[in-house]
C-alpha cells in the first residue's frame, strides 16, 4: 500500500454536499430525507436519508467516473494490490456475471467449480459460454466440499485446451480454502484468465495469519463482498484487476449491463469506509478476532458430541487453509443437523447465525463481533452438548454422488428454452432446466442443460425417501425440464 489509506474521497465529498444544504431538485424524491416516513426518520435519525444521493455536482458517476469515485476506487486497487477496481451496488454476483461475460461469449468454454455460487450460472446463461464443470474434492469423514485439485485441473484443461479461463472460490461459504495459487499457475500455464471468487475471502489480505488472497497471488480478477467480510453496507461489493489478461474495456461495458444506472450512494459511500478502516486497522481488527475464535473453536471442538473443524481439515480434500474467523460447528454425534442447531440457537438462546445446513451451523464472525457474542455462543453449545448428550444416533455421512450428467445443451439454451414441470419419476431422461443441490455437500447434481439420467432419478429418490434437503426441488413442486 503506497496511497494514504486514511484519506475517504468519496465520503468527504458527500458530506461536502450535504454542508452546502442545495435546493434539492434531483433523484431520489425523499430529497434528502424530508419525504420519509417519520417512524423510519425518528429511528435512524436525518443524516442517513441526506447522504441518498444520485450524481449531483461533485459527486462523480460510477459508470464513468474522473472525480472522488475514481479517487476512491484506486485507493481499494492499493489497498488490495490490484490494478484496478470498480464497486459494486449489485453485490459481488453483478460483478461475478460481468468477469464471466467478460472472459467468454457464446460457444466459448470456461472451467467452472460444479459447486460455484448460483450467480455464475447466470453468467454462464447471459454469456451463452459452454461450462466445462470440475468437482472440488470432498472432504468424506467432514461432509464438507473442500478444494479444487490443481492435478485435476490441469488434467481437465488439457483435454480442453481451447477454454479461456477458470473461475474458482475460496473460501468457500463453509469458510474452507483451496490451493489458490496452484490453480492459478496451472490456469496461467495453459493462457487461461483466472476469475477468484472472494465473496467470503476479502479480510484475508490484512492479516498474515489468514489464508492469502488471490490477487497476492496472481489472480487476474478477485470479485469480493466487501459487506460479508469488510464491513460495508450489504450489497456493497468490489471487483479487482490485475494485468492484461481480461480486456478492462470488456468488464466496464459488461458492469455498466449488471449495475444500475442508479447507484446509492449510502453503498458507495460504505465501501470508501470500509476500505479506509481495513486498510489502516484492519490488521488490528482481524487479530482480536482471530484470537477469539480460535479460543473459542478450541473450547467447541472439546464438548462433547459437537465438532468445530478448523486445522485439522488441512491437508485433505484440497484443502489448504480454513477462514478461523468463521465458527462452523455441527452437533451431528447429538443426531442434530445444521438446520434443527440453526433452530434451537435461534428459539432457546436467541443466537442467529448465518446458515445450517444437514451437518453445520455456520457461525460468522466479523469486524463488529464482542465476546460477549461469542460467550452467549459457547454458552448455549455447552448446554445443547449436555441436554441432547447419548439420546439420538449420530447423523450419518452422505453417500456418494451420482456421476455428473451429460450436457444436452448450454445452461442459456435450458434456462430460455420452453419449460414444463414434471414429478421425480417421470423426469429420467428430460433435460433439466434448473439446478438441483443436495446440502451436504453442497454440490449439484444436476444443472441446467443437463441430461436427468437413470444414476440421478435413483438418488433424487434415496434423497426424498431419506428426508435429506436438496436445494431446488421444493415439496410437491417437481422439477423444472425442457418441454420436449
Ligand atoms: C461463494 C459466493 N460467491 C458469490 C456470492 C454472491 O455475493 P453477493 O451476495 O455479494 O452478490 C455469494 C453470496 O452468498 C457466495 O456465497
Amino acid at each position: 500500500m503506497k496511497k494514504n489509506q486514511r484519506h475517504t474521497p468519496l465520503f468527504d465529498a458527500i458530506l461536502d454536499f450535504v454542508a452546502q444544504a442545495p435546493a434539492p431538485f434531483f433523484i431520489p424524491s425523499h430529497k434528502m430525507g424530508r419525504g420519509i416516513d417519520p417512524r423510519w426518520l425518528d429511528f435512524a435519525g436525518e443524516n442517513i436519508f441526506k447522504m441518498d444521493l444520485s450524481e449531483v455536482r461533485g459527486l462523480d458517476d460510477l459508470h464513468r467516473p474522473s472525480g472522488p469515485i475514481a479517487e476512491a476506487q484506486a485507493l481499494a486497487a492499493d489497498a488490495w494490490g490490484a490494478d484496478r477496481s470498480f464497486f459494486l451496488v449489485n453485490g459481488t454476483s453483478a460483478g461475478i456475471i460481468a468477469a464471466i461475460c467478460s472472459v467468454v461469449s457464446e460457444g466459448q468454454k470456461i472451467i467452472v467449480p460444479r459447486n460455484a455460487h448460483k450467480s455464475v450460472v447466470f453468467g454462464l446463461i447471459i454469456s451463452g459460454a459452454v461450462p466445462v464443470y470440475i468437482s472440488a474434492e470432498v472432504h468424506a469423514e467432514k461432509g464438507l466440499v473442500g478444494g479444487v485439485s490443481k492435478e485435476k485441473l490441469d488434467a481437465l484443461y488439457a483435454a480442453n485446451a481451447d477454454a479461456k479461463g477458470v473461475f474458482a472460490v475460496s473460501p468457500s461459504y463453509h469458510g474452507v480454502c483451496g490451493d489458490t495459487r496452484g490453480l492459478i499457475d496451472v490456469t496461467h500455464a495453459r493462457g487461461g484468465v483466472f476469475i477468484a471468487d472472494e465473496a467470503h475471502g476479502n479480510h484475508a489480505y490484512f492479516h498474515e495469519k489468514l489464508a492469502p488472497g488471490a490477487l497476492a497471488l496472481g489472480a487476474d480478477c478477485a470479485c469480493q463482498s466487501l459487506h460479508k467480510m469488510s464491513g460495508s453496507l450489504t450489497q456493497s461489493s468490489v471487483l479487482h484487476i490485475r494485468g492484461d489478461r481480461l480486456d478492462a474495456g470488456r468488464l466496464e461495458a459488461n458492469l455498466r449491463m449488471t449495475q444500475s444506472t442508479s447507484p446509492s450512494y449510502l453503498l458507495l459511500a460504505s465501501l470508501d469506509l470500509a476500505r479506509s478502516r481495513m486498510a489502516t486497522q484492519g490488521r488490528g481488527m482481524l487479530d482480536r478476532l482471530i484470537r477469539m475464535s480460535d479460543a473459542a473453536r478450541r473450547e467447541l471442538a472439546a464438548l462433547p458430541g459437537i465438532e468445530a473443524p478448523g486445522e485439522d481439515l488441512i491437508g485433505e480434500a484440497a484443502i489448504a487453509g480454513y477462514d478461523p474467523i468463521r465458527l462452523v460447528v455441527s452437533a451431528r454425534r447429538l443426531g442434530m443437523d445444521g438446520y434443527e442447531l440453526c433452530r434451537i440457537l435461534r428459539e432457546a438462546y436467541n443466537i442467529e447465525i448465518e446458515f445450517g445446513d444437514h451437518f453445520y451451523g455456520i457461525c460468522v464472525m466479523g469486524l463488529g463481533t464482542v465476546q460477549e457474542d461469542v460467550d452467549r455462543l459457547l454458552f448455549a453449545m455447552r448446554d445443547i452438548s449436555e441436554r441432547y448428550r447419548g439420546r439420538r444416533a449420530p447423523l450419518t455421512p452422505a453417500g456418494a454422488l451420482p456421476p455428473a450428467p451429460p450436457m444436452a445443451m448450454t445452461p442459456r439454451a435450458a434456462h430460455f428454452a420452453e419449460r414444463t414441470r414434471v414429478p421425480v419419476r417421470e423426469a429420467e431422461g428430460r433435460i433439466c432446466a434448473q439446478m438441483l443441490v443436495p446440502y451436504p455437500p453442497g454440490i449439484p447434481v444436476v444443472c441446467p442443460g443437463e441430461l436427468i439420467t437413470r444414476d440421478i432419478r435413483a438418488f433424487l429418490d434415496e434423497q426424498i425417501e431419506k428426508g435429506r434437503h436438496l436445494h431446488g426441488l421444493e415439496e410437491g413442486n417437481g422439477i423444472a425440464v425442457v418441454r420436449e
